[in-house]
């Protein structure tokens, strides 16, 4: 009977609670649209895929043909998975130079200066301590007709562009690693290495090659880079990292290799791309990355000295870049500077 009772006034108490939060929120400044943005923002709804061209592939992948989509006027879909897209512009000829390495580089369309850099500096080496490398440009899809006209002229000139059909924007570089990922599974298995390296790197490629042929570097299951562990996901809905719960629910990333560049032995693109399928994509590229790897049950390398894949170096010292393996730079026209500095007479 005494249990009975306390069980009313603790629902009496809670009603009363709730009409006054209810009270309150009405006739605060806690308007109507505000409230709406805000919810808007925080809240994604996932909606099954309509599409009518379904592959054997989506239909093996219940994840991957979710559409991710914020509530509100603009609809983003959120698709990582390479298999819903394809190329526009290829090169599956490149890999028969049989490469030892092949540096892959995701670049907005218009970035046609950081590209130049990179054709003019790292990108000219084909041949490091006598093992062939291959550089190659990911892009996703122009603005338009004039921009697409300036991108196939480009790639006719260099041929080093590849293209897959996919709006690109920062939101969506999940999926530009993932095609990276696709293009390396089906064009250029052949490899023994590859990187994903950010167009606005320097790269020192005997560093790198040297790594890469040290016998303790293993052929399979292997990457390395810039470690991040223990790293927090951004909940701040201002932020350029910002990840709904909704996406992922974790309030930390596996440990996961920096995107400016990380390198990988070339058995890992298809397994990742596999491994993809059960991993809900969200908007983090490496920290996806990191999710698939966690999926594939394999772990991150710390490189042999960590210090050799630096985010930020200072003040431009030129041996530090001798030592390094790859470091951020602040513009086409520094990565330039400093490799005639580097390559001219000391
Ligand atoms: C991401 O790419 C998809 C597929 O092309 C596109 O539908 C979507 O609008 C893009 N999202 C953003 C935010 O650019």
């Amino acid at each position: 009977m005494r249990h009975i009772k306390k069980t009313f006034i603790l629902l009496l108490t809670l009603a009363f609670l709730l009409s006054a939060v209810a009270y309150v929120f009405e006739t605060t400044t806690f308007s109507q649209t505000w409230l709406n943005k805000i919810m808007n923002r925080i809240h994604y709804k996932v909606i099954k895929s309509t599409s009518a061209d379904r592959t054997e592939n989506d239909l093996l992948a219940p994840l991957s043909n979710q559409y991710i989509q914020p509530r509100g006027t603009t609809i983003h879909h959120y698709v990582a998975h390479p298999s819903n897209y394809h190329f526009i512009l290829d090169e599956p000829d490149k890999c028969k130079q049989d490469p030892f390495l092949v540096l892959m580089v995701p670049v907005a369309p218009h970035q046609l200066e950081a590209r130049n850099a990179i054709r003019s500096t790292w990108g000219t080496e084909s041949s490091v301590q006598g093992k062939a490398v291959l550089t190659l440009f990911l892009v996703g899809l122009t603005g338009g007709a004039e921009a697409q006209h300036q991108l196939e002229e480009e790639s006719r000139q260099h041929r080093d562009l590849l293209q897959s059909n996919f709006v690109d924007s920062y939101f969506n570089l999940t999926i530009k690693t993932m095609v990276i990922m696709d293009w390396l599974a089906t064009r250029c298995p052949q490899a023994a290495y590859a990187m994903k390296i950010d167009s606005d790197m320097y790269i020192n490629l005997e560093n790198l090659m040297t790594l890469l042929l040290s016998p303790n570097t293993p052929r399979q299951n292997y990457i390395t880079g810039h470690l991040m562990r223990n790293e927090v996901v951004v909940r701040n809905i201002n932020s350029k990292w910002y990840v709904a719960e909704e996406l992922y629910p974790e309030p930390k990333y596996p440990t996961y290799l920096l995107g400016m560049a990380y390198v990988f032995s070339s058995d890992l693109p298809k397994k990742l791309v596999e491994a993809s399928k059960k991993v809900k994509p969200f908007n983090i590229e490496d920290a996806y990355v990191g999710a698939c790897l966690k999926q594939l049950g394999v772990a991150p390398s710390s490189p042999p000295d960590s210090s050799q894949f630096k985010a930020y170096m200072g003040q431009y010292k030129r041996e530090d870049f001798l030592r390094v393996i790859t470091t951020i730079l602040s513009s086409p026209q520094q990565l330039i500077d400093i490799w005639k500095d580097l390559k001219g007479p000391i």
